[in-house]
C-alpha cells in the first residue's frame, strides 16, 4: 500500500479573546479581622492574599513562615497612613491604644519585619514590599513609628512559602462561563470556518475540514511549598478539571503514486492566568490539533466524520511522586463514519488532541517548570480489499453464504483514547487509556 502520512493542525484559529487572563490584586485575606489590635503584634506566621477585584474569594494565598518578627501593616484598621523613602517606613496610627501595643511590641533594636502595600513608594504599585528594621523611634503626639528599614525579597524575608491557588472544581459545562474568576477555568470555544483547507501539495493530496469545531472548559487549582533554608520545593501539586468536545469532518484527495511524510504544526497557544510579581506567575498553554494519517493503494476520496465528547474529565497531578498522580472521569463518548470513493486499499486515522500546559515559575524563577495533560483521540478506519488471499474475516459482520464480503471490500474501525501526564524535569507517564472496536463490517463503496 502506499502511504500518505500528514499531519495537519488548526493553525488559523486564534484563542486569542476567547480566553481572558485575569489580574490580580493584593488583598487582605478575608479571615483576617483588620480591627482585633493583636495584629498589630508581630508574628513569624503571616497570610498574604491576592484577588480578582471583582471577587470577594481570593485566587492566590500565601502563607509565610518569616524568618523574623512581622507585622502586616494592612490587617491593622487603625493604621492610617505608611510613607517611605529608600530607607525608612513611617506608620502613622489614628488609635492611641494600637499606637501604644505597637510601641510595646515592636522591638526597639529592630530585626523585625514590615509588609507594606500601599500604592506609591513603598511598594511597586499593585505589589507588596517586605522592609526588615533595623532601629525604630516614636512620636507620641503625632502617633508615629518611623523605621529605619531596608527593603528586602520575599525569599530574604521568609523560610517557608506555602501558596495556593486556584478555585473550586469545574462546574458542568452549560454553567462554566458563569464560573469564571477565581475558579481560573478557561472556557474555549471555536469552529474551523467550514471547508477549511488543512493540507494541500498539489496534485497529489489535498485534505480539508468540512467542518470542525472545538469546545473545552478548564479549570485549575494547586498547592506548593517551598523551604527558602533548605532551597528545596517540598509540595507541588495541581488539579485541572476539563470538560470538551471535538467534532470534525475530513475530506481527503489522495493521488496515487504519491508517498511522503507531512508535518504541519502549531506552536502552543499560552495565556498568563495571573502573575502575582515575585511569587507565582501561571500561565495555561492550550492546543487544538487536528489531524489524519491517510494511506491509498490508489487514487480515491475520502470522507471521514468523527467526534469526541468528554463530560468530566478530572487529574490530581502531584509533581513530586508520581505514585499520588490519579484521574477520574475521562471515559470519552465518540462517533465515527467514513466512506470512499472506489475501490481501494485505504486507511484514514483522523485525531483530534487537546493538549493543557500549566507553565508555572514560582518565586521570581527559583521553581520553573511546566506540567500538565495531553488528551489524543484517533480513530482508526482500515479498508480492506477483502478478495485477495489470506485476509482474515474472522469477526467482520455481513458476510455472505460464501463466508465473503460481497462487495470485497470491508472496513475495521477503532478509537483510541489517551490521556497523558508530563511533569517537565520529573516525569512523563500514560495516565490513561481507553480503546474500543467500533466496526468491523463488510462494506461497500461509494459509486
Ligand atoms: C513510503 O515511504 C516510507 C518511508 O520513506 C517507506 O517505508 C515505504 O515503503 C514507502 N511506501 C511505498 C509504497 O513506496
Ligand atoms: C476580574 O474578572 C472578571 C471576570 O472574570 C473580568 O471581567 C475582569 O476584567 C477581572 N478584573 C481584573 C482586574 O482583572
Ligand atoms: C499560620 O497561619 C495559618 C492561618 O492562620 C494557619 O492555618 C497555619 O497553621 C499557621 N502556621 C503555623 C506554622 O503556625
Ligand atoms: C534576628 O532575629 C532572628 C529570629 O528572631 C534571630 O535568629 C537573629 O539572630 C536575630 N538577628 C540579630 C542581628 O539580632
Ligand atoms: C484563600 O483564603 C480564603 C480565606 O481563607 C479562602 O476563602 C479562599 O478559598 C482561599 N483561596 C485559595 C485559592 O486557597
Ligand atoms: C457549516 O455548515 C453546516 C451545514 O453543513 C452549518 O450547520 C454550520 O453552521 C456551518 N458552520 C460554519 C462555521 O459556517
Ligand atoms: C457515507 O455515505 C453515506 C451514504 O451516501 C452517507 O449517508 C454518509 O453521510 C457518508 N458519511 C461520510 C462520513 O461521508
Amino acid at each position: 500500500m502506499k502511504s500518505t502520512w500528514f499531519k495537519a493542525a488548526t493553525a488559523i484559529v486564534s484563542l486569542a479573546g476567547a480566553v481572558a487572563a485575569s489580574d490580580v490584586l493584593p488583598v487582605l485575606c478575608p479571615s483576617i479581622d483588620k480591627t482585633i489590635i493583636d495584629n498589630v503584634l508581630p508574628s513569624t506566621n503571616v497570610t498574604l492574599s491576592w484577588a480578582n477585584t471583582t471577587d470577594a474569594v481570593p485566587s492566590v494565598n500565601v502563607t509565610l513562615e518569616m524568618s523574623a518578627p512581622t507585622v502586616l501593616l494592612e490587617a491593622v484598621a487603625s493604621i492610617s497612613n505608611v510613607d517611605c523613602s529608600p530607607n525608612s517606613v513611617e506608620v502613622t496610627f489614628n488609635d492611641l491604644d494600637a499606637f501604644s501595643a505597637a510601641r510595646g511590641s515592636w522591638p526597639e533594636a529592630g530585626n523585625f519585619t514590615l509588609i507594606t502595600n500601599h500604592l506609591g513608594d513603598c511598594d511597586a504599585e499593585l505589589e507588596r514590599g517586605f522592609f526588615l528594621v533595623n532601629s525604630m523611634s516614636w512620636c507620641d503626639e503625632t502617633l508615629k513609628a518611623t523605621a529605619q528599614a531596608k527593603s528586602q525579597t520575599v525569599a530574604e524575608a521568609s523560610d517557608i512559602a506555602e501558596i495556593s491557588f486556584g478555585g473550586p472544581a469545574a462546574a458542568p459545562l452549560s454553567k462554566r462561563a458563569l464560573v469564571l474568576d477565581p475558579s481560573l477555568t478557561i472556557p474555549v470555544s471555536l469552529a474551523l470556518p467550514n471547508d477549511t483547507t488543512l493540507f494541500s501539495y498539489p496534485p497529489y493530496l489535498t485534505v480539508a475540514a468540512d467542518e470542525a469545531a472545538f469546545n473545552a472548559a478548564l479549570t485549575f487549582s494547586g498547592y506548593l511549598k517551598y523551604s527558602f533554608l533548605k532551597f528545596k520545593l517540598e509540595d507541588l501539586y495541581f488539579d485541572i478539571d476539563a470538560a470538551f468536545d471535538a467534532s470534525v469532518t475530513l475530506s481527503a484527495s489522495v493521488a496515487a503514486g504519491y508517498n511522503n511524510t507531512f508535518t504541519y504544526a502549531t506552536p502552543a497557544l499560552t495565556y498568563p492566568l495571573f502573575n502575582v510579581p515575585g511569587i507565582i506567575n501561571l500561565g495555561p498553554g492550550l492546543e487544538f490539533a487536528i489531524g489524519a494519517e491517510v494511506g491509498a493503494s490508489a487514487a480515491v476520496d475520502v470522507t471521514t466524520e468523527f467526534g469526541v465528547a468528554l463530560k468530566d474529565g478530572n487529574v490530581h497531578i502531584d509533581a513530586l511522586n508520581q505514585a499520588s498522580s490519579s484521574t477520574s472521569g475521562w471515559v470519552p463518548t465518540y462517533k465515527a463514519a467514513a466512506n470512499i470513493s472506489a475501490n481501494a486499499e485505504v486507511e484514514i486515522n483522523p485525531f483530534v488532541s487537546l493538549t493543557v500546559e500549566v507553565a508555572i515559575e514560582v518565586l521570581g524563577g527559583m521553581i520553573d517548570l511546566s506540567t500538565g495533560l495531553s488528551t489524543k483521540s484517533t480513530f482508526t478506519n482500515d479498508f480492506l480489499l477483502t478478495a485477495g488471499a489470506g485476509v482474515d474475516l474472522t469477526g467482520v459482520v455481513g458476510l455472505d453464504a460464501q463466508g465473503q464480503c460481497s462487495n470485497g471490500l470491508a472496513i475495521k474501525s477503532d478509537f483510541d483514547f489517551d490521556v497523558d501526564l508530563f511533569v517537565t524535569q520529573f516525569y512523563n507517564t500514560k495516565l490513561w487509556e481507553y480503546q474500543a472496536k467500533i466496526a468491523d463490517v463488510c462494506y461497500s463503496w461509494e459509486q
